[in-house]
């Protein structure tokens, strides 16, 4: 065992989304359809574990300090899930507390807390890191991304750069897909406030909708034409197989999103802010149209009013790019997430 350990971990976006749980009740976060994630190195969590003494309680948590770094803000609920998740991670690794010593977990983030982006995902895939780096487990990655899921469903994708995927089997990382450096990203940020039903709530609720039926085949179908048009993204067919793919993640974000707002009680995340950003976005996608070359971005929406828009590198792309954050500006902050 070691005496501190810190490690940090990336949010994700998922393009195909996690949304619905089998067995919601039972809190073992096992999803009702497969997933996939690109994850987002520009919004990072720090997790800092520590063995201390005289403390009366078994886990404790402090914001990490340092330059950089900025405290997430952790409500007594939240505070409450990071911290059983630390023990939780003990229990399955097999790691025991010393006799009169406590788990001090220390986290931030490396972007801004107040700007919507805090995610479980960072938060949760980077505690469980911390905790296996203090008692220096030998666990396989897969296995450490499978502790986390218990804590955090979206979490056990942040173990996989850049793209994870989240099936029956398990997290791993998707092969053969455009890497970072073919790709950017921004986020769009139209609301920062906290949001009113967490995405666990909305787990549960989809599972209300009428459309709910059919929506784990959807999904399942959808990944698979997504995982296809994205290995042929770089190749001779390219431009169409891109532009397929961001079809495909335009119409999963939309699923989603009215999952919520059909299921009983209804509910919603998007403000007018966040359709300004649609329809601008596809406003600028049908004038870069006009040229066969042109890549159109793949846009979607976490449980969450912000935007995110991950594009190609190439001149048109960003021109695109440029000219929908100049367009965005006055009402939108813009944060890049690939660094
Ligand atoms: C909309 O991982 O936050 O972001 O397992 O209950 O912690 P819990 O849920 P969480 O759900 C994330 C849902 C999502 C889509 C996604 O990331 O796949």
């Amino acid at each position: 065992m070691k005496q501190s350990f810190q490690a940090s971990a990336p949010s994700n976006i998922a393009l195909i989304k996690y949304m619905g749980k089998l067995a919601a009740e039972t809190g073992s976060n096992r999803p009702a359809n497969s997933s996939i994630s690109f994850s987002l190195n520009g919004f990072k969590t720090h997790v800092r574990a520590s063995v201390i003494d005289g403390v009366a309680e078994p886990f404790v948590w402090a914001p990490l300090r340092k330059a950089g770094l900025q405290a997430p803000h952790l409500s007594e609920h939240g505070r409450m899930r990071f911290l059983q998740h630390a023990e939780r991670v003990m229990k399955r690794i097999g790691a025991g507390l010393p006799n009169g010593k406590s788990i001090l977990i220390e986290s931030a983030n490396d972007f801004p807390s107040d700007c919507g982006l805090a995610s479980s995902a960072s938060s949760f895939a980077a505690l469980t890191m911390a905790i296996a780096g203090l008692f220096e487990s030998k666990l396989s990655v897969e296995d450490l991304a499978d502790i986390s899921r218990e804590g955090s469903g979206s979490s056990c994708r942040s173990f996989f750069i850049p793209w994870g995927i989240w099936d029956s089997e398990g997290a791993r990382a998707a092969e053969g897909l455009p890497g970072e450096d073919k790709l950017w990203h921004m986020a769009l940020i139209v609301d920062d406030s906290l949001k009113r039903v967490s995405s666990s709530e909305a787990h549960k609720r989809v599972a209300s909708s009428l459309l709910f039926r059919g929506r784990p085949e959807r999904a399942e179908e959808r990944l698979r034409q997504l995982m296809d048009c994205l290995r042929r993204a770089s190749g001779n067919d390219g431009v169409h197989a891109w532009n397929r793919a961001s079809e495909l993640v335009w119409a999963e974000s939309w699923d989603m999103h009215v999952l919520f707002e059909t299921s009983e009680p209804s509910f919603g995340y998007m403000v007018p802010e966040s359709l300004r950003v649609l329809s601008l976005i596809r406003e600028l996608n049908l004038k870069y149209a006009e040229s066969e070359t042109y890549r159109k971005p793949l846009v979607t929406l976490d449980a969450g009013p912000n935007v995110h828009v991950i594009g190609w590198r190439d001149a048109q792309s960003e021109q695109m790019k440029d000219e929908l954050m100049a367009r965005v500006r006055s009402f939108a902050r813009v944060e890049d997430g690939v660094r």
